[in-house]
């Protein structure tokens, strides 16, 4: 990679430190107490206490441990490793997310511990390789750092996981682990790309880091320059990218699979490397300061792709990732400016802070060029989508029954939460332009309907899922698999729903 020697950023700079450093997980038919620093228990609220804790209810109990999820009690030991017991409620009531959540507080009190068991009981109607491969992502995600650039990290890395499930198949319990560690691992790659300084990954950047995960994980990458990019017509992405001394990139990427395909799915991730605004300069403050994750919908469609040729997807994908940072300058894009889409729409711009949708679009036009069965593209789209729902729940919305199902499925699976809001029609008409076919501003009411209906003209009648993850990118503490700083959200979800894919016909 070249950069600006000005920045003084190491040339051996990776914008995806996980990778360096990934822990071992195994599933095991007896846990190695000698080999490691901490085990997490689980405990149901009710029947047994596992064999081996010394303790009764009634013990607990005085300890303020009644075994609720989200609890966990610490006995520490004179020899050995420390014992941590963490509650799952009522039996009947625990399902895959409840056991992700379960793994990753383990993960969290164990904190100082670089090798940690985890001790399972029977659990009835979950497969062995559910339940594995969500301990794995529950560990895994909940112990990421983005520490790179620190001098002297504080936190202990997590180099070793063992659990033990009582009754489950050992070989289907290895399975599980292996697909956690894939989902885990592209999901922290995400979150390596988000976390970036915007100095320290351009979109020159990240069409790099495209290229080497390509090579590593058996995908391929097309990047097209600026130069390509205006004889494509992209003059979305080109507008966007005008008040930049940085180049703009699309990078395309393909995953085909093995044998015959099932299906064409196309993804578009927005990848706003940094957003500054533009000429619509956003104000200084904490939210600002979040923008150098604007690029969080590219960063999950290229994280997915990490995961296809391992987990084996049957169906082809190919991915549009729409890079480039928006600032104010001399020569930036203007309120007024009329930007000419590929294809040949015209859109009006009223407001340059609206630059997602207008990257988009171009990689939209291009997915449905390409023949793809259905689109789903996910982007930091609008601050209405996070002041609606919050950090933990995406706003889904979607012209097709099917590919939005598909999408809350993958959810209820990966606890990427979403909630579908209406595509209302009638909202339409505040895209309206006096100048050109449409405006990149709808009225002050209903702002992630009236983006999404913008994305939906270019669309068109293709199947289609849109998420905006506006709220969701981030986490402003550590929560559950959810660590502070970027969440990674949609890597999983994608991951889930493209090993799914089928195109009806
Ligand atoms: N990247 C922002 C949206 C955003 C806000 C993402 C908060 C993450 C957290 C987007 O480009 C933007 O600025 N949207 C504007 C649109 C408006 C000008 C129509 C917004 O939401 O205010
Ligand atoms: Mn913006
Ligand atoms: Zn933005």
């Amino acid at each position: 990679m070249s950069r600006s020697p000005n920045k003084l950023i190491p040339e051996d700079f990776t914008p995806t430190p996980s990778l360096e450093r990934e822990p071992q997980v195994a599933a095991v038919a007896e846990l190695d107490d000698s080999g490691l620093d901490a085990i997490g228990v689980l405990v149901a609220s009710e029947g047994e206490l596992p064999a081996d804790i010394a303790l009764d209810r009634a013990a607990l109990a005085r300890a303020g441990f009644e075994a609720e999820p989200g609890t966990s009690l610490v006995l520490p030991q004179e020899t050995g490793p420390l014992l941590v017991l963490v509650g799952v409620g009522p039996s009947a009531e625990l399902g895959v997310s409840g056991l992700r959540d379960a793994a990753a507080a383990v993960a969290r009190a164990t904190a100082k511990s670089a090798r940690i068991g985890l001790r399972v009981p029977a659990i009835a109607d979950i497969a062995a390789a559910d339940v594995a491969q969500a301990l794995t992502e529950g560990a895994l995600l909940a112990r990421y750092r983005f520490d790179i650039l620190k001098d002297k990290a504080k936190d202990v890395p997590l180099d070793h996981v063992e659990m033990r499930l009582d009754g489950a198949d050992l070989d289907a319990a290895s399975e599980g682990v292996e697909i956690g560690t894939v989902t885990a691992r592209a999901a922290n790659i995400a979150r390596d790309l988000a976390n970036c300084p915007p100095g320290h990954l351009t979109a020159t950047d990240i069409a790099a880091a495209a290229v080497a995960l390509g090579a590593r994980f058996g995908f391929e990458v097309e990047v097209f320059d600026k130069q390509q990019l205006i004889e494509l017509g992209c003059g979305g992405l080109l507008g966007v990218n005008q008040g930049s001394t940085e180049e703009p990139r699309m990078i395309k990427l393909r995953y085909m699979p093995e044998e015959t395909s099932t299906g064409h799915l196309g993804l578009v991730g927005k990848g706003i490397m940094y957003d500054s605004g533009g000429i619509s300069l956003k104000p200084s403050d904490p939210m600002h300061l979040l923008m150098k994750m604007d690029m969080g919908g590219a960063a999950s469609v290229l994280a997915s792709f990490t995961a296809l040729r391992e987990l084996a997807a049957t169906a082809t994908v190919t991915g549009w990732l729409m890079c480039t940072d928006n600032m104010p300058s001399g020569s930036a894009y203007k309120l007024g400016d009329v930007l000419t889409a590929r294809g040949g729409t015209t859109v009006e711009v009223k407001n340059t802070d609206a630059e997602g949708r207008l990257a988009m679009m171009d990689g939209i036009v291009l997915a449905n060029e390409d023949g793809v069965d259905a689109i789903i593209d996910i982007a930091t789209l609008t601050g209405a989508a996070l002041m609606a729902l919050g950090q933990l729940t995406a706003a889904l919305f979607g012209n097709d029954d099917a590919v939005v199902g598909a999408v809350e499925r993958a959810a209820a699976t990966t606890a990427e939460q979403v909630w579908r809001l209406p595509l209302e029609h009638k909202y339409r008409k505040q895209l309206d332009s006096d100048v050109a076919d449409i405006a990149n501003l709808g009225g002050p009411y209903a702002g992630a309907i009236t983006a999404a209906l913008f994305l939906a003209d270019f669309v068109g009648d293709t199947p289609w899922a849109h998420l905006d993850i506006a709220g969701t990118m981030q986490s402003d503490s550590d929560d559950s698999w959810r660590s502070k700083g970027a969440t990674g959200y949609g890597t999983r979800l994608l991951i889930d729903v493209a090993r799914k894919y089928r195109a009806e016909s």
